[in-house]
């Protein structure tokens, strides 16, 4: 592995920082940013070596980039990747930040335990406000900014034995909607996006085993190489905030 750490970005490269780089979505996310172009900076928590194998394929695509090591837990950790990332990607035509971490374990409500209950916050909700509360001062400098944050159907359905996940979703629709709110008269644009069943560790033991997938009109889950293709484009449309997209076929009550 060569040491592809803090190296420099080219002046007008386009630049993203993926949250949860080292995960499943993260990985595919980061990948198709790479083959598009873009500088991607990859976040791991404690996958080291998932994001080095993710860097690697966004070098050997069209990219650049570097990875950084942060707990979304701590705002002391995530204030100082998102500096890096800003000193690294200066010069930057496009700032983007994709926020993909998250837990997910599952327990029936009277049976879900407080720590559990607060681990599931913190990473998938107050992980959240810690990005966005520190990469708004970057974007707003730089007077642009497109932020996606990763949902789920369970923040607006809910879940049976998953009320902690669905609850923490259900937390980032208010969040991303007031963010967009409050941000964009910076040009900054906020959207939240569900991508649906993905074989990921996070889905290990809750992928479904449907036969036929009756609840969605495809009948398929999406793959995921579509749904990092969506967020690269929706990332980078210039007129639309605050809004939900759902990447798979079922119906989003
Ligand atoms: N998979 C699905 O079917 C599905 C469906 C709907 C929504 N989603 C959502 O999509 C997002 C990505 O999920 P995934 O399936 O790609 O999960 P995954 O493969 O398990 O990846 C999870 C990511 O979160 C990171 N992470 C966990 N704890 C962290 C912490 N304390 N600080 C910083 N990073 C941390 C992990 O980093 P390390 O591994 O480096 O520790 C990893 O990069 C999640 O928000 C999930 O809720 C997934």
């Amino acid at each position: 592995m060569k040491n592809h750490t803090l190296s420099p970005v080219l002046p007008t490269r386009p630049a993203v920082l993926v949250i949860g780089g080292s995960g499943g979505i993260g990985g595919a996310i980061c990948r198709a940013f790479g083959q598009a172009g873009w500088h991607v900076g990859i976040q791991y928590c404690l996958n080291k070596p998932s994001a080095e194998a993710t860097l690697e394929d966004v070098i050997a695509a069209q990219g650049t980039g570097e990875m950084h090591q942060a707990d979304v837990r701590d705002p002391s950790s995530v204030k100082r990747m998102t500096a890096d990332f800003a000193r690294q990607t200066s010069s930057a035509s496009s700032s983007v930040l994709i926020y993909t971490a998250g837990i997910g374990a599952g327990s029936l409500l009277q049976r879900q335990g407080e720590a559990d209950w607060s681990d599931m916050m913190a990473i998938n909700l107050t992980g959240v406000f810690h990005c966005l509360r520190a990469v708004a001062p970057v974007f707003i400098e730089r007077g642009h900014g497109s932020i996606v944050v990763l949902g789920s159907r369970a923040g607006f359905a809910g879940a049976a034995g998953q009320a902690a996940y669905a609850a923490s979703k259900a937390g980032l629709i208010g969040l991303v909607k007031s963010a967009a709110l409050e941000w964009g008269r910076f040009d900054i644009r906020v959207n939240l996006v569900l991508p649906g069943w993905q074989r990921t560790t996070l889905s290990q033991g809750a992928f479904p085993d449907m036969a036929g997938w009756k609840d969605h009109a495809l009948r398929r889950p999406p793959s995921c190489e579509e749904v990092a293709g969506t967020i690269l484009h929706l990332a980078q449309l210039k007129d639309v905030s605050g809004q939900v997209w759902n990447c798979d076929s079922r119906h989003l009550p």
